[in-house]
């Protein structure tokens, strides 16, 4: 048993052995920025200010050379090795807001409906008690014998009264977490899911126009963060533009249907990047985005995607007159799994 001690606000959270920082925070329900849990792209980066840690295995890319000289530290592999250890992260106040994960919840999956050729939906409930999470939080899943590897997938609906979670996953080519996925779990089937997890949640005090600019399963945490905004009666405009490659990788259309329907300020604009069709944008979103909203000065805007995705978006945003404070971004890695300790494997 030690202590992480957090600075400036100087709180301090046990740790328990085997644990990385990045567990002993979110146990205590604090929101340290993560993405990967895998050392691979740099979001849970924080400088170390005493204490010794293990870093891990990461990827260069995430921590360079220079930063681990600085004493910087990506805490989803950091584990200590002192029992103090203290990073410098937070607020002079810094507060727990986040809900603790749990591991290997059992769930069973309640329905499946293929969304695109690529892309499935599957609806679970737990067996035992509701997972509590914020919007734009992920899971991860495996199999009940835990033989497949764990990974990431963002949760695609607002919390609901009987705990369904809805997760879109798309069949990666020797992805083995999606492949089995694809083709293992049907109505009835059980999988284990760790969670919730993840900082990309709304941001309460918002109150000017939100744009969300998607790519792909991108759409999911927004999914449920538009749900949850609709639902409390956000006033402000919410514009959704999705980028597809072609109409039929366009998927959820019923909802976004129902939703521009049902709410004045609510407009889904799909873009097509590799087929010309009538009554679409086409063109990748950072390519048009000027044309559609030549100033994004006053708008709240959150970006998923892959990580190329999220860094084009969020620049072409930029030089429309958004700022850091108003942009917040999902970017999903390949590698997004955990590594074990002594494995070189990095997907
Ligand atoms: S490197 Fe730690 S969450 Fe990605």
């Amino acid at each position: 048993m030690g202590v992480v001690r957090l600075s400036p606000s100087g709180k301090e959270v046990e740790s328990s052995s085997g644990e990385t920082v990045l567990e002993t925070l979110e146990r205590a329900g604090y929101a340290l920025p993560n993405n990967c849990r895998a050392g691979a792209c740099g979001e849970c980066k924080v400088k170390v200010t005493s204490g010794e840690f293990d870093q891990g295995m990461v990827l260069d890319m995430a921590l360079s050379q220079e930063e681990r000289e600085e004493g910087y530290g990506l805490m989803c592999m950091c584990k200590p090795l002192t029992n103090e250890l203290e990073i410098e992260w937070g607020t002079e106040d810094a507060q727990p807001k986040l809900f603790p994960p749990t591991e290997n919840i059992r769930c069973v999956v309640v329905d499946r409906i293929e969304r695109t050729p690529r892309i499935t939906e599957l609806r679970i409930r737990p067996l035992g008690n509701q997972m509590r999470y914020w919007p734009g939080q992920y899971v991860m899943i495996n199999d009940v014998d835990r033989k497949v590897t764990p990974r990431c997938y963002s949760i695609a609906n607002a919390p609901t009264n009987d705990g369904e979670i809805i997760l879109q996953i798309t069949r990666v080519p020797d992805g083995e977490t999606s492949n089995w996925v694809h083709d293992n779990l049907f109505p009835g089937s059980m999988l284990n899911m760790s969670g919730p997890y993840g900082t990309f949640i709304g941001d309460p005090s918002t109150d000017g126009p939100v744009l969300c600019l998607v790519a792909g399963t991108g759409l999911a945490p927004i999914l449920a963060l538009a749900d949850a905004a609709l639902r409390r009666g956000f006033k402000q405009q919410v514009h959704l533009v999705f980028s597809a490659q072609k109409e039929e990788d366009i998927y959820d259309r019923g909802l976004m249907s129902f939703w521009n329907a049902k709410h004045r300020r609510f407009k889904f604009i799909p873009t097509l990047t590799r087929e010309e069709k009538e009554g679409y944008h086409h063109g990748r979103i950072p390519n048009i985005l000027s044309d559609l909203y030549p100033d994004l000065s006053k708008h709240s805007i959150y970006i998923a995607g892959s990580p190329e995705f999220v860094d084009s978006c969020a620049i072409a945003a930029k030089e429309l007159g958004a700022t850091d404070e108003m942009i917040h971004s999902e970017g999903f890695f390949d590698q997004a799994q955990p590594i074990a300790p002594g494995s070189d494997r990095l997907v």
